[in-house]
């Protein structure tokens, strides 16, 4: 039996958190796309934690935390990581496994990442630079290089043949930085990643599930980001939705059961691209401050809006959402007002449709408006004493979507989550 935690918006919607949450009632927790491009936030111990490419059931000794073939992993970024949560007395020799087929990100891949996005100009897409799109780009041109490729004897040369494929791109672009100091550093990860336990990830997984193990696929960035659904070309390089569970670990789709989308009581996104209910003004600015809401991983402010139902809603049709865990209900504590989005007019029709192109209309948010709660929420820890007006905002949104939020998150700590 599989379940999903994936992000419904344009990322950062608290996953990390709620995989953490959720983790103690699975056997194994495994990521199934992106790489570091992603940053998940936990409490452990009350000390924050962010996590890119290890799955956030790590801290739970017992779990078993996979890294799936969907996956473009950087060796680089994994030590260090793995370093960080060895520091805090993880065996990742352990719980941690790694999918053979599992994509490498390559030095080159970070500077065809930031070559190209330079070359975009004003069109540029955001990207966290972390090589994400060149390595999905050598992944589906049949270029690239696997976990498994390291234990090769010629991996060496493989290696080599595909940095002067990547040179001669680079030199198109007059791309003039040196790496040769990343790549001491990425061949210094890679044999550090020799002595994790690099696994047949699909026999390894539906060995578990045939034996009753439950696992819990845990989705980076969101549904608006996804490479095919999410606002293209300002998207990430993966199939984020639940469908990417499927290809990115090699589960079947009847072994889905749950699927548990996870949305910000308001949106944010942080990079370039459309966003309908962004609010460039004071109001964004205080939901920022009031939310913390700078990227994980790249320290950028991110861009805040109201939640948006017609995103929301398509989210749920193409990824089968079965119940919604809300975060950041705290952060609109002090909001007097609040607005939900429930239509786009686009050319002076009103819809509930998410369009072809989002930046090629202009798309005008209808809302409904709310009153703000306006009192602390953040301990407590039982729904019926939740403020009414929460609940109605809650119930509005349930009513919309036809589907129950069945938890609502009031704090960054593990244990500030109130089931509904
Ligand atoms: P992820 O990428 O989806 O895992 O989310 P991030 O970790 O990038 O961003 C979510 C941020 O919100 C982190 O700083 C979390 O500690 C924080 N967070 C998560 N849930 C809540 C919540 O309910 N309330 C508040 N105030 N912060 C939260
Ligand atoms: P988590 O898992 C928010 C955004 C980038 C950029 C676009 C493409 O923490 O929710 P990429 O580096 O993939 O080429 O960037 O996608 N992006 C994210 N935004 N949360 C993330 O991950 C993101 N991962 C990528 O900002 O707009
Ligand atoms: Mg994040």
């Amino acid at each position: 039996m599989v379940d999903v935690i994936l992000g419904l918006q344009w990322g950062d919607e608290g996953k990390g958190k709620v995989v953490d949450y959720f983790a103690s009632k699975y056997d194994v927790i495994a990521r199934f796309q992106g790489g570091p491009n992603a940053g998940h936030t936990l409490f452990v111990n009350g000390k924050k934690i962010v996590l890119h490419q290890i799955p956030s059931g790590i801290f739970h000794s017992d779990k078993i935390n996979l890294i799936g073939n969907g996956v473009v992993l950087d060796p680089v970024t994994l030590k260090k990581e793995c370093e960080s949560v060895i520091a805090l007395g993880v065996d990742v020799t352990k719980n941690l496994f790694i999918s053979e087929r599992t994509q490498l990100i390559l030095p080159t891949h970070r500077a065809l990442d930031k070559a190209s996005e330079i070359s975009k100009g004003d069109e540029k897409i955001g990207s966290t630079l972390k090589g994400i799109g060149p390595a999905y780009m050598d992944k589906t041109g049949r270029n690239g290089l696997r976990v498994g490729d390291i234990l090769e004897k010629n991996f060496t040369t493989q290696y080599i043949k595909l940095r002067m494929k990547h040179q001669q791109l680079l030199d198109t672009y007059h791309f003039q930085e040196d790496i040769v100091k990343w790549e001491e550093e990425f061949f210094d990860a890679i044999e550090f990643l020799k002595t994790l336990n690099i696994v047949n990830g699909e026999y390894f997984i539906n060995d578990k599930i045939k034996n009753g193990k439950r696992v819990l696929a845990e989705g980076a960035q969101g549904t608006m980001l996804d490479v095919d659904f999410g606002t293209f070309p300002f998207v990430t390089s993966s199939n984020t939705i639940s469908a990417g569970v499927c290809s990115g670990l090699g589960i079947a789709p009847q072994k889905i059961k749950e699927v548990i989308g996870i949305t910000k009581a308001y949106c944010t996104r942080v990079g370039s691209g459309p966003f309908p209910t962004e609010l460039a003004d004071s109001t964004g600015d205080f939901i920022r401050n009031a939310g913390n809401e700078f990227g994980s991983t790249t320290g950028r402010p991110r861009r805040c809006g109201w939640i948006d139902l017609v995103a929301l809603q398509f989210a749920c049709m193409i990824n089968g959402v079965t119940k919604i865990v809300m975060t950041k209900a705290d952060v609109l504590d002090s909001m007097q007002e609040l607005k939900v989005c429930n239509g786009y007019m686009v050319n002076g029709i009103k819809t509930a449709m998410v369009p072809f192109q989002m930046n090629h209309v202009e798309i005008q948010p209808v809302y409904q408006t709310f009153d703000g709660w306006n009192s602390n929420i953040t301990e407590i820890g039982i729904y019926e004493k939740m403020p009414e007006k929460m609940k109605s905002y809650i119930q509005y949104i349930n009513e919309f979507l036809g589907i129950s939020i069945e938890y609502v998150s009031n704090g960054p700590g593990t244990d500030q989550i109130v089931s509904v």
